[in-house]
């Protein structure tokens, strides 16, 4: 079993890191599974400039040279992906919108890339994640992939004040019991 995490939060060590640590510590509970991790904001990945390359060449490969190659060379291989990041202005972080654009190149082929995987929406916020969880339910039946969410406010409502998720066991608990059920599929 192989685990793609993909870290979309500048913040190491923040909510959505932390989070994503629960679940691969659940998943890696029972038997031999691979996890690799991307720090996307360490990342040196451009955005996608729209040239179609991927959609119009034989071979369907992005041609800009940078680090999201890394992503692609072992995403067909992965049994789980990961998007672990924060709500930013109503989505997910622009570091994260980055690398999802770049999968333009993978979208060609989803029964190579897409169909079957679990994938595991991390989303923290204060007000909002719906809007990220619709677009992975909008791109669901094309893509077939199996979608799990684990959506965390980390604001107190009543006090308006953040804190952090390491503050709350009941929310790093579903984390790693979806860990310990992805991880003995
Ligand atoms: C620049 C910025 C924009 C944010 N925008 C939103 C937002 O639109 N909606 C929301 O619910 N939370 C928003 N937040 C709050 C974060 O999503 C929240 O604090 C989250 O838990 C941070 O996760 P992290 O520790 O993994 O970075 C924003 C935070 C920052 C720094």
């Amino acid at each position: 079993m192989r685990a793609i995490v993909l870290h979309g939060s500048p913040r190491r060590g923040g909510n959505s890191d932390t989070i994503a640590a629960s679940f691969v510590k659940g998943f890696k509970e029972r038997g031999n599974v691979e996890i690799i991790d991307f720090v996307l904001n360490d990342m040196n990945i451009r955005p996608c400039q729209g040239c179609e390359s991927c959609m119009t060449s034989q071979d369907h490969k992005c041609v800009i040279d940078d680090d999201m190659h890394q992503i692609y060379s072992v995403f067909e291989d992965a049994d789980v992906v990961v998007w672990a990041t924060p709500m930013y202005w109503g989505y997910m972080t622009a570091q994260m919108k980055i690398a999802l654009d770049r999968m333009e190149a993978l979208a060609m082929d989803p029964e190579k890339y897409w169909v079957g995987k679990e994938f595991v929406a991390i989303l923290t916020y204060r007000h909002h994640y719906q809007s990220t969880v619709g677009f992975f339910e909008r791109v669901q039946d094309y893509f077939r992939f199996k979608l799990n969410v684990l959506a965390v406010c980390t604001m107190d409502t009543e006090s308006r004040e953040d804190f952090h998720v390491s503050s709350k066991p009941e929310m790093l608990e579903e984390a790693y019991q979806l860990g310990i059920k992805l991880g003995s599929v």
